[in-house]
Order: structure tokens, then C-alpha cells, then sequence
């Protein structure tokens, strides 16, 4: 497998990761994830986006501009050559030696990246039957908008969900459901689309920028403000997105149909709305 190294594509095998990196051993960095369509980084601009917000806000001095980074991966991209697949890309704050928390010294520190491409193929069936959830306890931290590489949290919360026989968390912190292990969670009652507002409970999701876009062409009233898991049990829908989920539909929770059990009306018009908007994009590429 080709791996994109700070600014060498190599084999997988001449990689070199410090046992020092940073993000080795404090779990010191970001990253981001790019559905790649018929060759198309999808929404790569959004994702850039905010990536350059998380690194703002882990105080990392990312060392190229965003033009030059969008180059570096395009390149990578043609070189590696899948056309369906996701971009998977992370940079941590370097190799500082002796190990210390602080920060290093970003004149004397150089950040590391690494980037893969590996074929993903839309998860059809899924998206034709919809998966289980199952409640969870959101026991991650409170800097949940930045797209960290420390994802504990939401591992032990995704295997927790699977030990007890679910495809993924609902995370609940405070009564209030916040989103799943990797992706914005929705719900839909009487026509009307709820989600998590932005802020430090959840990830600002790229698909939910794009699926909120969707609901103000299809004429569906969006709501985003807080609602509980007594809600979330009663309403008549329920659907997750993230880049590589596209938009999921959640069939029950703990066992409990959400509406009849089966994707709802309003999931099944986004997620033919969101297709169409990929083929649009791909087509005018
Ligand atoms: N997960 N919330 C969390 C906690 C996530 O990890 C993700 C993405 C999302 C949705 O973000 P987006 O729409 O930008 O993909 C929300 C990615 C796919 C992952 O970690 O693999």
C-alpha cells in the first residue's frame, strides 16, 4: 500500500513512525476522512475546512497552505489510483524528545503526516435495511468537536453498544442524545428533522452540512436543539450520517422500533437526495 509521508508518497513499508511522535504517544493529533467518488474528493473543501479549524484549536502550525495540501493529496490521489474508496489522512504534533506534555516548539518540531487511500464501497445493504442502536452513556471528553486521533471514548462506547448485541452507539450524556461512536445523529417527528447543535458535545459533521443543504431544497423544517432519549424512542424516524455511513437509517434503539422498524419516508428522500448530489458533483468534475 502507498502511503503519503509528510510530502513522499512510499511503500507502506519504508514508513518510519517515532516511537517519540506525539501522536504515538499522547494521541497528540487530528484527522480527517474524504469519501472519494468515481475519483472525486468529495466536499474536500469542507473537510479541509475543518481540519484547519481542529488544528487551530490542538494549537498545531499546519506546514503547508491549503492550496498546497489540496495539490499534495490530489497527486496521491492519481497515484494510487482508486476511484471508490476514502481518503484517511492524520498529522500529530511530531517527534519531541525527552517525552514532555508541553507543546514542542513549533520552529524546532516539525508535525508528521500520513495519509492512505483504500477502496470503500457504498454500504448498500445497510442503507437499504438500516442498522440497530443501542444507548450508551457519552462519557467521552468535552472537546468533542475536534477531530482528534484519541478516539477511546468513542471506542469503548462503539464496543460497548456491540457487546450488547447493536451496530453502533447512541450516546446519551445528560439525558440528552449528543450523536454515535463516529457519526451526527437525526431524528424526524411529525415531519419536522432534529439534530445535536454544533458545539463541543458532537463533531461538526461534513455530511451534515451537506444534508442540511438537502432538507432546505426539499422543503423540510430542521430543527437543531437538544432532545432526550424518551424523544429519540417516540420519534418517527432515525438516520446517522458521516462521510463514510452516508445517510444511515437507525430502525431501533435497545431493542425499541423507532416508527414501524423500517427506514422512514423523510431518511429514504435524503438518502436519494444525497446520491443524486454525489452523481452531481462527480458530473460536473
Ligand atoms: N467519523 N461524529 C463523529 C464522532 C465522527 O467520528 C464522525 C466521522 C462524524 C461525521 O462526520 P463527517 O460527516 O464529517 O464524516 C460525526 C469518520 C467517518 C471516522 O472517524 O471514520
Amino acid at each position: 500500500m502507498k502511503i503519503l509521508w509528510n510530502d513522499k508518497i512510499v511503500d507502506e513499508s519504508e514508513v518510519r513512525i517515532d516511537t517519540e511522535d506525539r501522536g504515538y504517544q499522547f494521541g497528540d493529533g487530528i484527522y480527517e476522512v474524504i469519501r472519494i467518488y468515481e475519483g472525486l474528493l468529495y466536499m474536500e473543501e469542507e473537510h479541509l475546512e475543518r481540519f484547519w479549524h481542529c488544528a487551530d484549536k490542538i494549537r498545531l502550525t499546519l506546514p503547508f497552505t491549503k492550496e498546497e495540501f489540496s495539490q499534495r493529496l490530489h497527486h496521491f490521489a492519481e497515484e494510487v489510483g482508486i476511484e471508490n474508496g476514502r481518503l484517511y489522512f492524520q498529522i500529530t504534533h511530531g517527534t519531541a524528545k525527552p517525552r514532555l506534555h508541553d507543546f514542542p516548539d513549533a520552529k524546532e518540531v516539525m508535525p508528521v503526516l500520513t495519509a492512505d487511500i483504500q477502496t470503500a464501497n457504498r454500504p448498500v445493504e445497510k442503507l437499504e435495511k438500516g442498522i440497530r442502536g443501542g444507548f450508551v452513556t457519552d462519557k467521552r471528553w468535552l472537546h468533542c468537536d475536534i477531530k482528534s486521533i484519541s478516539l477511546l471514548g468513542n471506542i469503548l462506547a462503539l464496543n460497548e453498544a456491540k457487546e450488547n448485541g447493536y451496530d453502533d452507539a447512541v450516546l446519551v450524556r445528560d439525558g440528552i442524545v449528543t450523536e454515535t461512536s463516529a457519526s451526527n445523529l437525526w431524528m424526524v417527528k411529525e415531519g419536522i428533522l432534529y439534530t445535536h447543535p454544533d458545539g463541543e458535545l458532537i463533531l461538526p459533521g461534513i455530511t451534515k452540512i451537506k444534508v442540511r443543504e438537502l432538507a432546505t431544497t426539499l422543503g423540510i423544517q430542521l430543527i437543531e436543539e437538544p432532545f432526550t432519549k424518551e424523544q429519540l424512542i417516540e420519534a418517527d424516524e432515525c438516520f446517522k450520517t458521516s462521510s463514510v455511513a452516508e445517510v444511515m437509517p437507525i430502525v431501533s434503539i435497545d431493542g425499541k422500533n423507532i416508527g414501524k422498524g423500517t427506514p422512514g419516508t423523510v431518511t429514504k428522500q435524503l438518502q436519494k437526495a444525497y446520491i443524486d448530489a454525489i452523481e452531481e458533483s462527480v458530473k460536473k468534475m
